[in-house]
């Protein structure tokens, strides 16, 4: 019997290709558009980022198409509804990357608070010889307010984190109960978390309902002395908001692993200023998260293409 055809549009180590060519023929292996584009029209099957746009009209040009399987765990880049309409299962990676994106969340809140960029930024223009003025003090994040917004895998990682040194917790989600484990955590309105918080941090999908969540009006609650931190979406930001926030001292600082758009136009107001921290959209990168993450995405494209239940799928 013929194998699924099927693209394979992130690159895969030789073990995992060949563990996927027992069940699936790859007919594209890359991400050149031009060879996707033509491919198209026969895959049944798409392994791709969570990055690689998938609308509807991309999903006419793909009749035979049975599963878009995302390296990743937002799946914004799909259009879910035309999708489902469509019959075409979309795979997602969670979970496995829960721990990578909260180490990297709290090390942000570490350096935030301990001033590291700002201190390596002293050395390097010669402060250290010179000692004058001094380095610039950090904070104890012992006793200050983490505020999450998006209270599910990885929030709660953070959460525990956050904990561990010291942090007082409180979150915002859809669901605003408490959970097992996390009792101290306390859910609150999101103005009020906006209000108390000393960092918020951002962990929503990005979706209609949380595009552009935080504006002029959220910034405007949080206080002064405040930092954003946003690992989850660009789009969950207004982004012209932020920038003017940041250059009226309506909040202290911002940390972003995401843009809009990525990568960002190298005029972008946000990469000038010195409150801001810009990471190339890196939550999930390390060595054995993105192990991870490729295997389950491999999985969940054979399971749907051999008709067996992959290990997460998105749409009912
Ligand atoms: C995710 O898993 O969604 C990460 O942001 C990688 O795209």
């Amino acid at each position: 019997m013929s194998k699924p055809p099927a693209i394979i549009a992130i690159d895969l180590p030789a073990g995992l290709l060949e563990d996927l060519r027992r069940s699936v023929t790859p007919i594209v292996t890359g991400s050149d558009p031009a060879a996707i584009a033509e491919a198209l029209p026969r895959a049944e099957g798409i392994l791709c980022s969570a990055l690689f746009p998938l609308p509807a009209e991309t999903l006419d040009r793909a009749p035979r198409l049975r599963v878009i399987s995302n390296f990743g765990v937002g799946y914004n880049n799909v259009d879910l509804e035309a999708a489902t309409a469509r019959g075409i299962a979309v795979c997602n990676t969670p979970g496995v990357l829960s721990g990578a994106v909260a180490d990297l969340t709290m090390a942000l809140i570490l350096a935030i608070a301990r001033r590291l960029f700002a201190n390596a930024a002293y050395v390097r223009a010669g402060g250290w010889s010179r000692r004058e003025p001094p380095p610039p003090l950090g904070w104890d994040p012992a006793g200050k307010t983490l505020g999450i917004i998006g209270f599910g895998r990885i929030g709660q990682a953070v959460a525990l984190r956050a904990q561990a040194f010291g942090m007082e917790v409180v979150y915002h989600d859809l669901v605003n109960e408490p959970v097992e484990g996390l009792e101290d955590c306390r859910p609150v309105p999101l103005e009020e978390l906006l209000e108390l918080s000393d960092v918020v941090t951002l962990h929503v999908n990005l979706d209609p309902s949380t595009h552009h969540l935080i504006g002029a009006r959220e910034l405007a609650l949080m206080k002064p002395t405040a930092w954003l931190i946003n690992t989850s979406r660009g789009q969950v930001v207004d982004q012209q908001a932020l920038a003017a926030a940041l250059r009226d001292g309506t909040i202290a600082g911002a940390a972003l692993d995401v843009l809009d758009p990525e990568p960002p136009a190298p005029d972008e107001p946000l990469l000038a200023m010195e409150n801001v921290i810009v990471l190339p959209h890196v939550g999930s990168a390390t060595v054995e998260t993105r192990a991870a993450m490729r295997d389950m995405a491999v999985r969940n494209l054979v399971a749907v293409l051999t008709g067996r239940t992959p290990p997460s799928c998105v749409n009912p």
